[in-house]
């Protein structure tokens, strides 16, 4: 119990039960934002943006550092409430649910994104323990069911190989790149449709770093990613689609190829070829 208080002081309510009912096959699954307006203390981040995301696909947001890559993410996690004095103003549909709806809980919509932050943050327990934990909260407590779970998911984040023989040791006694795995591991267990990376990739050596990028492509196939990067690279490589950002609004937006071969804008031109960064 101390534990679960623990975690949750640490991480929020994110692994929270819900009571809300399932929504399985509701709608079509994709991100939808519109004309979203986001202030903090006064200061107007994110401008009407609008964008579409779509599902099985990998969307890379880029944009000079200070432009609201980060904001966006957090907002379509509904991680932005939790920071005083933000006004959001606008709409955000998940399958269809608009997510700043008056009924809507946070735990709900939580679940449908798993968050994979810049830094891990594995919980304080073992690698077991960690994908284990999210569905003891959601009710599941049988031991064969716990332990499929946690294999199915460790072998989608390429980890089981590496520690199929260790899975009662700490996760912190894992290298960094393991650890961002056992988080992505951990964010899958409990089958998002959406999995939002904010620079996933940035506090990892290059092999690691390729690793979860790898993972991305592969994940693909059952979810939708949206990576924020800074690295162009990264995203000329995975991308399909890519979304600009500059001083909090979206100047262009659209299939990786045409974006990065034939940008429409100047300002997108600019940044592509490193006139700022
Ligand atoms: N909690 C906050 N309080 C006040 N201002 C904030 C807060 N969070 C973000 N901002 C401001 O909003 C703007 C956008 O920040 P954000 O972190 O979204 O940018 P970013 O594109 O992710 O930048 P970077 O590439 O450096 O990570 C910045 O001017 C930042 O200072
Ligand atoms: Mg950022």
């Amino acid at each position: 119990m101390q534990t679960i208080k623990k975690v949750r002081r640490l991480f929020g309510n994110a692994f929270a039960k819900s009571n809300l009912p399932e929504r399985e096959g509701a709608g079509t699954p994709g991100l939808n934002v519109k004309k979203l307006n986001v202030s903090i203390g006064g200061n107007h981040i994110l401008k009407d943006v609008s964008v579409e995301i779509p599902h099985k696909k990998i969307t890379c947001i880029i944009g000079p550092s200070g432009c609201g890559k980060s904001t966006l993410l957090k907002t379509i996690n509904r991680l932005i409430g939790s920071v005083d004095k933000v006004s959001i103003d606008g709409h955000i549909f998940v399958d269809g649910e608009d997510i700043y709806g008056k009924k809507v809980e946070v735990t709900h919509i939580r679940k449908k994104m798993g968050l994979v932050s810049q830094r891990p943050t594995p919980l304080p327990m073992s690698i077991f323990d960690n994908i284990a934990f999210g569905c003891r909260i959601h009710g599941t407590r049988n031991k064969k069911t716990l332990q499929r779970i946690v294999e199915e998911n460790l072998r989608a984040a390429g980890l089981w190989e590496e520690v199929k023989d260790r899975l009662h040791a700490p996760a912190s006694s894992l290298s960094i790149g393991q650890q961002q795995r056992l988080c992505l591991a951990r964010g899958l267990a409990i089958k998002p449709q959406f999995i939002l990376g904010d620079e996933s990739t940035s506090a990892l050596d290059p092999i690691s770093s390729r690793h979860i990028e790898d993972l991305f492509v592969e994940l693909k196939k059952d979810y939708g990613v949206v990576l924020v990067t800074h690295t162009l690279p990264q995203a000329l490589r995975i991308a399909d689609h890519v979304v600009f950002m500059y001083l909090g609004e979206i100047i262009e937006a659209g299939s990786a190829e045409d974006l990065f071969k034939n940008p429409k804008h100047e300002l997108t031109k600019k940044y592509l070829s490193g006139v700022f960064s």
